[in-house]
Formats: C-alpha cells, structure tokens, sequence
C-alpha cells in the first residue's frame, strides 16, 4: 500500500516514488543552468568527467541500485525505448548515476546495469563527489531511514537531456507515455 500511495503523490506532484520530496531539478526555469563539471568513476573504476559525455546529446539519470519501483522502472523504460530507437540510439551518451555512492561501488552498478541496455553507462564515486555531481545536475537526493534499521533514498526521477555541448535540453518525466519519449530521445539523437 505505501508505494501505492507513494505513486499517487508522484503522479499527482511529478515526485519519486521513492519518497515524497519535492523534486528541484524538474521545476528548474530555463534560465537555471542544469549540467556542469563532475569527477566520477565508472563501471570499471576509472575516472570519467563531464567531457566524456562531450561530442554525443546525452540523456542522465540519477538514482541507486537499491532502489524499489522508480529506478528499476525507468531503466526498464529506457531499455525498451532504446531498442525503439534503433541505431539512433547508437548516437547517444546513456548514463546512470548513483545517488548511493556507499552501497553502490563501481561492480555494484556493473551487476545491476547488466539487466538493462549495455549501452547504459554507469557512474558512481564518493559522498562528495556524488554530491557535487547532483549539485551541478539540480538534483535532489535524500537518505530517508527505513524502519529496519537501513535506509533508502528519495530523488529527482527524470531524466535530463543535454545536447552534444553539454547544453540542457529538456527532462523527461517519470511516466512520460513510451511513444512521447522516444520521440524526445530521437529528436536529441538527431539534433
Ligand atoms: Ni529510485
């Protein structure tokens, strides 16, 4: 019952289902600059910065490998609109962020991103390097406890879409319908 009321406030304020916190980065003005400089690692442990999504549109999303409902689904989602997209798909950076740098470890996210699209690259790296990454993004993240003594974590749930300069284009929101998704995917994918 609680992620069904969870889901209720996500679709009726635009929230992660993970928790019900107000979500910065998709209320963001157009004026509000979205995107900037990050030092993470990758699947492989090996340092990646925003210049490596450089060349390539980009689309990012933030989340944790622990995650019950909105990080599944929305890498779920984004394996079947890649597939939709065909060798457009080719054409664009995909990458997923951990916003849990002490449970997701670089073979943490390796192990998970290996049930979606292997074109979905992940990155992860220390409290403070996430958290200056989600800065930079807008993105909201807060450790929530859980009444068995862990914790989970609520976070913005769309993914953003920067052009092949690292400009912000647009979010997708979580529960954009496929069809209007893959053509926001594509038309990035040919800009
Ligand atoms: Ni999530």
């Amino acid at each position: 019952m609680r992620v069904l009321a969870w889901a209720a406030v996500a679709a009726a304020l635009g929230v992660s289902a993970c928790g019900p916190a107000p979500q910065k980065g998709e209320t963001a003005s157009p004026t509000v600059k979205i995107g900037g400089p990050f030092q993470l690692v990758d699947t492989a442990g090996r340092p990646v910065t925003e210049k490596a999504l450089l060349g390539k549109p980009t689309a990012i999303f933030f989340g944790f490998t622990y995650c019950p409902e909105v990080c599944p689904t929305t890498m779920a989602e984004l394996t079947n609109w890649l597939k939709a997209l065909g060798s457009d798909a080719d054409r664009l950076n995909v990458v997923f962020v951990s916003v849990d740098p002490e449970r997701d470890t670089p073979a943490q996210l390796k192990t998970y991103l290996s049930n979606f699209d292997p074109r979905i690259q992940g990155f992860t790296g220390t409290p403070e390097t996430v958290a200056a990454a989600a800065k930079a993004y807008r993105v909201y993240y807060a450790k929530v406890p859980t009444d068995d003594g862990g914790y989970t974590i609520d976070h913005s749930s769309a993914i953003y879409l920067f052009d092949k300069d690292g400009g912000f284009v647009e979010p997708i929101g979580y529960g954009t319908p496929s069809e209007r998704a893959i053509g926001q995917l594509r038309k990035l994918a040919r800009g």
